[in-house]
């Protein structure tokens, strides 16, 4: 184990299977909403880089169905300036409108990441727009956001790394989520 790791929350073996039991259910799920039309109009994974990569990477292969993937950057602006407000980093490559949308995302905290994006991408005029994120940490949730698809839920307040998920870049591709050692972190 990795000297910075207070403790791990979920092995590799655990998020595998949450990974592939997430990906027959959303598979399902719009096998059901699209029926043939899946091949003409498969759905769009929105992955936000960089933190949902590897997740999508793994989700990606649990689905079954015709996809497609793009990649979205935003960041906070900080405290000092308007809090809340996100800065588009980088936009999607493609156009989203009358497609089926499913942002991927590693952990939702505040919850205001994905209320923006969603705001954003509904916006441009999309045939549905679905959330599918691997972490829900709910104890800090100050915008509500309907997650349609959640791989595990976090009670507590902890930092949590790994499995593409960072603190100052690092830890990232570690195996398994872990909660991070208080002295691993700045103060
Ligand atoms: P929100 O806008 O507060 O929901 O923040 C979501 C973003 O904050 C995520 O995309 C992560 O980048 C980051 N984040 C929040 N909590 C954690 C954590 O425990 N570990 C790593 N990143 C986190
Ligand atoms: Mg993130």
């Amino acid at each position: 184990m990795h000297h910075d790791i207070e403790r791990i929350l979920f092995t590799e073996s655990q998020i595998a299977q949450r990974v592939r039991e997430l990906g027959q259910q959303i598979s399902r799920d719009y096998e059901q909403l699209l029926g043939e039309r899946i091949f003409q109009e498969p759905p769009i994974a929105v992955g936000l880089l960089r933190g949902a990569v590897i997740f999508l990477a793994d989700l990606a292969r649990a689905m079954h169905i015709p996809l497609e993937y793009d990649f979205i950057a935003i960041s906070s602006y900080g405290m000092s300036d308007k809090p809340g407000e996100l800065k588009l980093l980088k936009d999607l490559e493609r156009p989203v409108t009358r497609r089926h949308v499913l942002i991927v995302e590693d952990i939702v905290d505040t919850g205001q990441t994905l209320a923006h994006l969603q705001d954003l991408l509904r916006a441009r005029g999309p045939a549905s727009v679905r959330i599918c994120a691997l972490l829900d940490k709910t104890p800090r949730r100050v915008r509500s956001v309907k997650l349609d698809y959640v791989g595990f839920t976090l009670t507590e307040d902890a930092f949590v790394v790994g499995y593409g998920l960072d603190y100052a870049e690092k830890y990232r591709n570690l195996p398994y989520i872990a909660a991070l050692k208080k002295s691993a972190i700045a103060t």
